[in-house]
């Protein structure tokens, strides 16, 4: 049975991390099914509750930076220098594996993701509970990661020993991975902290994230999986709103399905069966976008034109998330 408290009321659910079960917390990316780093049978209960492939390593979150030398084996003076400039946040990093985490948490890999999220409620429950949480989205394997407490519950009532409810995540993508375990910084996955934040920091990054559709071993294993998708299939109209609304206006004058448009800076689609607007920047379009996705399921839409204009920034996140939820249905108009 599953409990669910709020996040004022921490004390049972940092137990039930310590004894070796799952609690789902807030973050300020996503919601995250959080276990015993450390403890084997409680990470192999992170991997059966989301249905996940075990060949998918998990994070590891902190909530003190002095902790992290309990987990990795070496921190280089610009990753220190990366962990001074956004910690606690957004960014994971990674590092060369420490003897401590077991390799079920690292998926046989000789490096380990680490977080220190910048949620009030997820900093309280890992120090609370004394360990050390090794956590993915909380969302099943393949569809949109959870934002809202609603949406965890819909995917993991059941599956889990406690849900703290923390109302709506703040960025609403997850977090950049950045690569530091070797001479050159990569950015593995693309997330609210972008390119240009870390290059302002250090030299040793020196390229952007590129979208390469259909590669096959991706040094970020969870990026190979199809991801972020709605029950809805979805296609991305990429251009300027003003071609976007007239190539789906041409599409809603001609539909034979339910069909949905996520709206970008407000232009109207008055004969869609469902709009939503994802706001005016690519910020608001990451705060929406997966529960924009899991909303138009609600109302049973079958299929999704998303608007979408190539931007620097968070842009690239947002790109990458909604490119892999349309399983790279791209229409350039
Ligand atoms: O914002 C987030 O990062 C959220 C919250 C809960 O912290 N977590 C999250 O976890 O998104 P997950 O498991 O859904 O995604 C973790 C990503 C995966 O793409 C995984 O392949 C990658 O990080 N990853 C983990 N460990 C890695 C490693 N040692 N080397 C390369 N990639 C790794
Ligand atoms: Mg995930």
């Amino acid at each position: 049975m599953t409990k669910i408290v709020n996040n004022g009321d921490l004390d049972e659910a940092a137990k039930c991390l310590k004894n070796g079960g799952t609690v789902i917390f807030p973050t300020e990316t996503v919601y995250g099914l959080g276990a015993d780093a450390l403890n084997e049978k409680a990470v192999e209960k992170i991997y059966t509750a989301k249905g996940r492939p075990s060949d998918n390593p998990l994070i590891v979150h902190i909530a003190d930076k002095n902790d992290i030398d309990k987990i990795v084996r070496e921190v280089s003076p610009d990753a220190r220098k990366l962990m001074d400039a956004f910690w606690p946040g957004p960014l994971t990093l990674i590092f060369k594996k420490g003897g401590a985490v077991p390799t079920r948490v690292t998926a046989n890999l000789d490096t380990v993701a680490v977080r220190f999220p910048s949620n009030e409620t997820a900093q309280k429950l890992i120090k609370k509970s004394g360990v050390f949480v090794a956590a993915p989205s909380a969302n099943l394997s393949g569809s949109p990661s959870p934002t809202v407490f609603e949406h965890v519950c819909d995917d993991m009532m059941g599956r889990v020993d406690f849900i703290i409810d923390g109302g709506e995540c703040d960025v609403g993508i997850e977090s950049t991975v950045l690569d530091v375990s070797g001479d050159e910084f990569k950015i593995l996955r693309p997330g609210y902290v972008t390119f240009e934040d870390i290059r302002k920091i250090t030299d040793k990054i020196k390229t952007d994230y590129v979208d390469i559709k259909g590669v096959k071993t991706p040094k970020c294993p969870g990026m190979k999986y199809t991801h972020y998708s709605p029950k809805a299939e979805v296609f991305v109209v990429l251009g300027s709103s003003e071609n976007c609304k007239k190539y789906i206006d041409g599409i809603l004058s001609d539909k034979q399905k339910k069909t949905g448009v996520l709206s970008y800076k407000n232009t109207e689609y008055k004969n869609a069966d469902y709009v939503i607007n994802a706001g005016d920047d690519m910020k608001h379009y990451a705060y929406v976008l997966y529960e924009a996705l899991r909303e138009f399921d609600k109302h049973n839409i079958d299929v999704i034109y998303a608007q979408f204009e190539d931007e620097s920034g968070i842009g690239v996140a947002v790109k990458n998330r909604i490119f892999k939820s349309a399983g790279y249905k791209i229409i350039n108009v």
